[in-house]
């Protein structure tokens, strides 16, 4: 980020907030409790989950996606670069645990505007397990799918379940003052890469899932709540999920980080 771009932000943002303030007659004490507020998210380490539920959507339907592609969705904190090529189409790693249920999700990946497939894509997939918890040591449930010359895809991987966000400190106690639940849908994210670009990041969420009208995150579209029908040998299910490209810009694989980072002039 540019020291010009930083300041524009940082500027706006007081100039805002110094408006509520002024409009809402906030108090010194009641800026005080907000600070100590803030300094306990910042002990906790949580200041990133309240940025992602409160305004991470509203920057990538800001600033990615056009009306004729897939609606795009937030990373979140768990996006990890480097996942594996999974040639194979099996997402996960050694064998399913007990309880989970395979999944197998196929799909199109199309150009948004013109309907042609984007025969070079890549999907680059991440999710958690059936007990809503992501492998943020290895890249279980995590790794890349190659688009074939049609444009289609197909991985295997299991149902994931939803999960609380974060499931212990003052991030849910703001949200149950706020009346809102700390429980995320079921969901899988992917960023689809062409070349050197990224031009879509999104997630879908799995059809019936508790919390689809409920999300803290308010990230659930209804373009990406994708139902799900048992497969063909009645043990797992599967789900088809067709992904519309916005127009590919060069600039999106600048404007797509590598997982959590701050990037502020020094
Ligand atoms: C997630 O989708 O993984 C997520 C989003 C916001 C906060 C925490 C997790
Ligand atoms: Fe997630």
């Amino acid at each position: 980020m540019t020291s010009t771009r930083f300041q524009m932000i940082v500027e706006r943002l007081i100039a805002d907030a110094r408006a509520a303030v002024t409009e809402l007659q906030i108090t010194e004490d009641e800026l005080h409790a907000a600070a100590e507020f803030l300094d306990s998210l910042g002990r906790a380490g949580e200041f990133a989950d309240l940025l992602d539920i409160f305004l991470a959507v509203t920057s990538v339907v800001a600033t990615l996606g056009t009306p004729d592609s897939t609606t795009p969705n937030l990373a979140g904190p768990y996006y990890k670069a480097g996942a594996p090529m999974r040639e194979s189409g099996r997402l996960y790693d050694g064998e399913l645990a007990a309880g989970d249920v395979p999944l197998t999700v196929r799909g199109r990946v199309v150009n948004g505007e013109t309907g042609e497939p984007i025969a070079g894509a890549v999907l680059d997939i991440w999710q958690a397990d059936g007990q809503g918890i992501y492998d943020v040591e290895g890249y279980h449930l995590r790794g890349r799918i190659p688009v074939d010359e049609f444009g289609w895809y197909e991985y295997r991987t299991v149902l994931p379940e939803g999960y609380q966000i974060p499931a212990k400190g003052p991030t849910t106690t703001l949200l149950r003052l706020l009346g809102q639940s700390n429980w995320r849908p079921a969901h899988i994210h992917l960023r689809v890469h062409v070349g050197d670009t990224t031009p879509l990041q999104t997630q879908f969420f799995i059809g019936g899932a508790n919390y689809l009208d409920s999300d803290p995150v308010g990230a659930v579209y209804d373009d990406l709540v994708i139902e799900h029908r048992p497969s063909a040998d009645g043990v797992g299910r599967v789900m088809a999920f067709d992904i519309r490209l916005p127009a590919i810009d060069q600039s999106m694989a600048r404007r797509l980080g590598d997982g959590p980072k701050a990037s502020v002039p020094s």
